[in-house]
């Protein structure tokens, strides 16, 4: 007899556009969703299909609450405009503790293609505008380039996403994606694509310990 428990993905950030759709996507394909959501934020309408859990990303306690019975975990957090929130790095310091107490190996974290010094995947224009970032951000770009640190060094059976500008256009199936992808000043990829990477990533791990460009 197969195992009938549905498996079960522990999302950080799901209250956002990428997360939505990393819900819609998943309540279709059977997955299980565990969502930490903090106050005045919603999961969306799944009632009974999406299990929230309600709490802070400080909160190492709702942090491990979320975790409980998951068999991987995507984090697609991200300050909102107007971008003053330097929170990424600690809360994913969190989780990634939680996930080795926990025995869970799997996590997707996605994070941007204007992150970090990626000479072979960043265009020059790219690279100028991360630059720029950079310089008018810098609390921002350190915290997410420490995101990344953590997730690399985490131990784990860790993949970063990385896309170029997020659209709320519509799955095309159509987007590019490796470690050796250049993005450009101009690409874009839906965020549906995007949450269907994820969740094919999660299912059936393709790139483990590989930071992935997309590009539409
Ligand atoms: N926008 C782009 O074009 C673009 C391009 C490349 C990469 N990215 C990255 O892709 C990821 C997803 O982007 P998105 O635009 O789909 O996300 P989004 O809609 O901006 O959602 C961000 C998520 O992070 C949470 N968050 C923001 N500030 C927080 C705080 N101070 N404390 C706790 N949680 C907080 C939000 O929770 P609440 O709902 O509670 O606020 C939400 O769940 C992010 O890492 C983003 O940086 C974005």
């Amino acid at each position: 007899m197969g195992d009938a428990r549905p498996f079960t993905l522990a999302l950080f950030g799901g209250s956002g556009a990428t997360g939505r759709a990393i819900i819609d996507q998943a309540v279709q394909g059977r997955i299980r969703i565990r969502g930490l959501v903090r106050e005045g934020s919603s999961l969306g309408g799944y009632d009974g299909e999406v299990i929230r859990i309600k709490g802070s990303l400080s909160d190492a306690q709702a942090i491990a609450q979320t975790l409980e019975g998951a068999d991987a975990v995507s984090i697609v957090i991200g300050p909102r405009p107007p971008y003053r929130d330097v929170f990424c790095a600690t809360a994913t310091g969190l989780i990634l503790e939680a996930m080795r107490r926990h025995g869970i190996t799997r996590v997707v974290c996605q994070t941007g293609a204007m992150i970090g010094d990626y000479p072979a995947n960043q265009s020059s224009l790219l690279k100028r505008m991360a630059k720029l970032f950079q310089r008018q951000r810098p609390a921002i770009s350190r915290d997410r380039v420490e995101q990344e640190r953590l997730i690399r060094t985490s131990g784990l059976e860790w993949t970063l996403i990385k896309p170029p500008r997020l659209t709320n256009g519509p799955r095309s199936k159509r987007f590019k994606s490796g470690d050796d992808l250049k993005a450009g000043l101009l690409s874009s990829v839906s965020r549906a694509d995007v949450a269907a990477f994820t969740l094919d990533e999660v299912l059936s791990p393709r790139h483990i310990r590989e930071a992935v460009f997309m590009a539409g």
